[in-house]
């Protein structure tokens, strides 16, 4: 732990305040008037972020004043006192306190007792780390964040690590590393305050959520510097969009890929993917995208197609585009070892893999055996895979599943002095492992991007902080087991907190035999997870819908229609979602964290902020308790009333999923649909519940980024409680626009034809 001792010294430059100690320096940089950084310069003086990138200073005014001790800086929004060791308590605008650093003894969770001989007294303890840092919780504190863990919203108790891990084993709870590192964690005192942290620090890290003692917590890293921003705010909403400001929001994506997708490891040539093809159609259930896992490719070489396999790789994407299907290739980053291999040459030539301690080209294995590994963080590694991604897109494939990227490594975790770059400058593989995986996607959207002008599709498993400006995510390697589905809502409700709003878990389970009530199960609860899709590996039984009987499938059919009636509602909060950085599933604890109740829910969450949904996570069950946190509800089911601040009890037999639609609420929905696409979308399905509401929806091309230019319209919904009900487009930039709008109320339609500005009453 390191002590810097008295502060002896210190000047304003800008809005930067510069700290001298006895023993080391530091500074106090305020960004805006609620966000600060707080930093000492272990090993570099500058911040060295692969998660923000661009100056985020604001430059709001703030004063700085020291009599006596402490060093206080006041913004508008913020006070911060900084102490001797350079210990640093933040209190908001009202004197309430946010955030003290901890003073007190340090303990640690007892392993074994003095007298056993695996005792060592000596031995450096947990959290006495290169960097580290602890702050004092109070009692009842909710601790939330740390992006894809498999544990509770609420993770206080826990401890968790940040080092990108490839992992089969049942994800859970207690799983401390997988494979996203999302530094960035927010704090709700009960009934109080909240704040977040974002340790932006790419080593190999530990956060001990009151573990050890619940009157602390602490992070720790083994190398880098000791740099992370606070956030402050009114509402956890508030920190989520604080931290999008550092890290950047998930941009809109194209509107087929919120549709449902086919996949499964094992689709081993062109007859399999048309047998899916053909088969999605002929059940009915609407698809937009069909995956190719790794058998596509010759000997899992990356940028080629099995030739035995697929005849005419152009031929297998052409014919399926015809029938409304997208094809999603996936891509690992270790590149076969082979001579005469195009793209091993190539790299090898330009200098674009990761060097050994002597400067030669380092080797691991993967897939397709001994393998090379890029090094992103080259500007012509960059270039160079930005190439390979065109010409492999020139094929027909439409968007790219970067996986493996951790990196996964099967001799092995890769040694910490493997040289790699960051972008500026070289560095070791102890500083890039967190973020392989971000910059093989950035390089990949990039690519895209600039091949077809379109919103690049880049799904991605490893991810650091700000991964959401550039890749959609899915959870990894899941099970085909209840838990795995039970796991499923807080840890896309907590990555939707940490800015990876556009997530998705494998539907049914990717390892094991799923079954059809698992299944049935997964696609409900699934139903508004942005990435939907259904993968599975190939040792275990095929889980494509139609595999189960006639039931399985009609109801699969219902939820997947389900979801693309809701498409425009979805594509809407990624709209908002590009300004705010909110996501599309929330917990409930993100709109009614003054509720205890809410702050603990589990297994129901808010599709944005009106809908309720409380999917069933356990086998044979059909009814569940559900919390309706305080307002007027409406059972999407049956339109019933409900009065929250209760728990009720739904019932949920196999084909049901329970949903409750605030009072007030409207939903955009579409009409049936086999794939985005297929139908000119002329006409919009408004649901509406009684009570005040207004409701706000984007209406473009779903595909590239004329938005950004203002080629798109916005329309205002209201309603109120007696039924009136106004529309109006208040920015008009988009000229394909809506003919009709059929508006669904108290078991009624309504058609009304679009105008500039219309208003009905809805009796
Ligand atoms: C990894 C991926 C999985 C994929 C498999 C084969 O396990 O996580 O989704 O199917 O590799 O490529």
């Amino acid at each position: 732990m390191k002590k810097f001792g008295k502060l002896t010294k210190y000047s304003v430059n800008g809005n930067r305040i510069d700290l001298s100690f006895e023993n080391g320096t530091g500074r106090i940089e305020i960004l805006t008037d609620r966000i600060i950084n707080v930093f000492s310069p272990f090993v570099s003086e500058e911040h060295r972020s692969k998660a923000i990138e661009g100056n985020k200073a604001k430059k709001p005014p703030f004063t700085c004043s020291k009599e006596g001790a402490p060093l206080v800086v006041k913004t508008d929004y913020l006070t911060v006192k900084v102490f001797t060791d350079f210990k640093v308590d933040i209190y908001r605008y009202d004197g309430k306190t946010l955030c003290r650093d901890y003073r007190g003894k340090m303990s640690a969770v007892p392993r074994f007792s003095p007298t056993h001989p695996m005792y060592d007294k000596n031995a450096r303890p947990e959290w006495d780390k290169t960097v580290n840092v602890y702050k004092a919780l109070s009692k009842g504190e909710c601790l939330m964040g740390l992006g894809d863990r498999a544990g509770f919203i609420d993770k206080k108790g826990y401890e968790y690590r940040m080092w990108n891990r490839d992992t089969t084993d049942v994800h859970d709870e207690q799983m401390p590393e997988l494979y996203k590192s999302i530094p960035f964690m927010m704090s709700k005192k009960p009934g109080g305050t909240v704040y977040g942290i974002f340790f932006d620090n790419t080593y190999r890290s530990t956060f001990n959520m009151g573990k050890d003692d619940p009157s602390y917590m602490w992070y720790g890293a083994d190398d880098g510097n000791l740099d992370y921003y606070f956030i402050g705010g009114d509402t956890l909403p508030d920190i989520v969009k604080g931290y999008c400001y550092l890290t950047g929001t998930a941009p809109l994506p194209q509107r087929w890929t919120l549709g449902y997708q086919q996949s499964r490891w094992g689709y081993m040539d062109d007859a399999d993917i048309r047998y899916v093809a053909e088969n999605m159609r002929k059940c009915g259930i609407p698809c937009d995208a069909i995956h190719c896992d790794i058998e596509y490719m010759e000997y899992y070489k990356d940028f080629t197609w099995d030739k035995n396999r697929f005849p005419d790789p152009k031929k297998t994407p052409s014919d399926i585009k015809k029938m409304g299907f997208k094809t999603v290739t996936i891509i690992d980053p270790a590149i076969k070892l082979e001579k005469n291999y195009p793209v091993y040459e190539e790299g090898l030539a330009r200098g674009c893999f990761a060097k050994d301690a002597n400067g030669l080209p380092y080797v691991n294995a993967c897939w397709p055996g001994d393998a090379l590994f890029p090094d992103f963080g080259h500007p012509e590694t960059q270039k160079w895979w930005g190439e390979n991604i065109e010409r492999h897109l020139s094929v027909g494939v439409d968007a790219i599943w970067n996986d493996m990227n951790e990196p996964a490594s099967f001799k092995g975790e890769l040694p910490g002095n493997v040289v790699f770059h960051d972008g500026r400058r070289e560095t070791n593989h102890a500083e890039i492992h967190n973020v392989y995986g971000h910059f093989m996607d950035k390089a990949t959207y990039n690519a895209i991007k600039k091949a077809t002008g379109k919103r690049p599709f880049v799904i991605t498993r490893a991810c650091y902080a700000g991964t959401q400006k550039y890749a959609t995510a899915w959870t990894g390697d899941n099970r085909s087991v209840w838990t795995h589905l039970r796991t499923a809502i807080p840890q896309l409700c907590t990555l939707g907190m940490c800015g990876m709003t556009f997530v998705g878990t494998d539907i049914g389970g990717f390892i094991q035999d799923t079954t059809p009530e698992l299944l049935t199960r997964w696609v409900e609860a699934a139903c508004f997870s942005p990435l939907f899709r259904n993968h599975c590996d190939k040792w275990g039984r095929r889980q494509e819908p139609w595999m189960f009987g006639e039931e399985t499938t009609a109801i699969y059919r219902k939820f997947v229609k389900l979801r693309y009636a809701f498409i425009p509602y979805i594509y809407d909060l990624f709209f908002e979602g590009e300004k705010t950085g909110l996501g599309v599933m929330r917990p409930l604890a993100l709109h009614y964290e003054n509720d205890p109740k809410a702050l603990r829910c589990n297994t129901e969450f808010l599709a944005g902020e009106n809908l309720l949904v409380a999917p069933v996570v356990e086998p044979g069950v059909v009814e569940r308790l559900v919390y309706l946190p305080k307002g007027d509800w409406y059972d999407v089911n049956t339109g019933k009333k409900i009065r929250g601040g209760k728990s009720i009890i739904a019932s949920a037999p196999l084909d049901v999923l329970p949903m409750y639609a605030k009072a007030g609420s409207i939903f955009p929905n579409y009409e049936e649909m086999n794939y985005v696409g297929e139908k000119k979308l002329d006409k919009l399905i408004l649901k509406v519940y009684r009570g005040d509401g207004e409701y706000i929806h984007y209406e473009d091309n779903g595909e590239d980024f004329a938005y950004r230019q203002g080629e798109y319209n916005k329309y205002r919904f209201t309603v109120s409680e007696d039924g009136t009900f106004k529309g109006k487009i208040v920015h008009d930039g988009y000229s394909k626009k809506y003919k009709t709008f059929i508006i669904e109320f108290e078991g009624k339609t309504y058609k009304v034809k679009a105008a500039k500005e219309f208003e009905i009453k809805l009796k």
